[in-house]
């Protein structure tokens, strides 16, 4: 079972980090960005304590709004948020042809909603590579709760340097996570020398779209809330990822922002004018009750200090995050389907 209740929301707050360092974290965390004074290239250098102090901060506030998988999915009218999730995810392993008895990779797994739904629908073994200590401890939980912790394990390691031989998955995936990577050409090497010749990576990625002016003021404004608010060192052009795998070797089978024929726009979930009953905590009445839950907890010291703020640049990246939406600037659902081939 997912840690929904309020007080499992309080104690997982701060994740690994130490509860008295929480503010101080949220204090490192917020001066990477720009609303802060921070930078581009200071994100990248320091990608790894930037991502893995955003993932220990909001851990908690994911798994209470959106359970056990943490992204987006293109929508159906008359399909619920949870079905959409699982839907995009079954995409994936079609797209991907994954047989039972693969050996599959899940590159920044989260706490694994993904890989578990995917190890049960396609009768398969997934591994999910995470940097991120807590997500892990949590999706081994989950995973043992699940009875899929024969078949799928975590590793925790970087996805710039994974310890893994070549050649080794007969299918790789990556679910809104290497957006994370400093260098998307660095990210997708790794998974081609990872992935054996002849076999499929497939991912959905989050990109600024074609519409995105970098002279834009409103551009500049939204792309910057949606990395303070997501943890990311620069959101990427659609036309840099698809470079990027080429770069690395991959042919690129398709592509498509599928966010562009969405019945339901993919933001819906987050948007101030919508309300829904079943994702009732990611709307902006669900938001605002949990912010003054956390204010309450923090208050009497069952939340850390610190938690408030959290929340706080969670709520700026909802804004972002439909705004860039709305506008068509942003997409979190950039799908490619790469193969390697079978001489690399
Ligand atoms: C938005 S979450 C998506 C999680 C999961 N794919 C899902 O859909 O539920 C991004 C994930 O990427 C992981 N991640 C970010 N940077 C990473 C890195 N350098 N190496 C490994 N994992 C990373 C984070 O820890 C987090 O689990």
């Amino acid at each position: 079972m997912s840690k929904t209740g309020a007080l499992d929301l309080a104690t997982g707050l701060g994740g690994k980090i130490d509860k008295s360092d929480v503010l101080s974290a949220v204090d490192r965390y917020e001066k990477y960005h720009e609303f802060h004074g921070g930078q581009e290239q200071g994100r990248k250098d320091n990608y790894t304590d930037m991502v893995n102090k955003y993932y220990d901060l909001v851990t908690s506030f994911y798994e209470f709004g959106w359970g056990e998988s943490f992204h987006f999915a293109p929508r159906w009218k008359n399909e619920s948020l949870r079905e959409s999730i699982k839907r995009h995810e079954h995409f994936l392993a079609l797209q991907l042809g994954i047989k039972p008895g693969y050996k599959v990779l899940d590159v920044g797994c989260g706490i694994g909603g993904p890989l578990r739904e995917i190890a049960r629908f396609s009768s398969s073994s997934v591994t999910g590579l995470n940097n991120n200590e807590y997500q892990i401890t949590r999706g081994k939980e989950l995973n043992r709760l699940a009875g899929v912790d024969q078949t799928c394990d975590f590793v925790k390691a970087d996805f710039m340097k994974m310890p893994f031989p070549d050649n080794f998955y007969d299918a790789v995936y990556a679910i809104e996570a290497t957006c994370h990577a400093p260098d998307a050409f660095g990210c997708y090497r790794e998974i081609y020398r990872v992935l054996k010749p002849g076999q499929y990576f497939a991912a959905y990625e989050w990109c600024m779209t074609d519409g995105f002016d970098p002279q834009n003021k409103d551009h500049q404004k939204i792309k910057a809330e949606i990395e303070i608010g997501d943890g990311l060192p620069d959101i990427r052009l659609t036309t840099q990822c698809i470079e990027a795998l080429e770069k690395a070797g991959f042919e690129v089978i398709w592509d498509k922002d599928l966010a562009k024929d969405s019945p339901l726009p993919w933001y819906l979930p987050l948007d101030k004018t919508h309300f829904s009953f079943s994702s009732f905590r990611l709307t902006a009445v669900g938001r605002l009750i949990t912010k003054n839950m956390v204010k309450a907890l923090e208050y009497v010291g069952l939340a850390p200090k610190g938690s408030q703020r959290v929340q706080d640049f969670l709520e700026k990246a909802a804004e972002g995050l439909v705004e860039g939406g709305r506008r068509e600037i942003f997409t979190p659902l950039f799908f490619f389907l790469a193969r390697k081939p079978l001489d690399g």
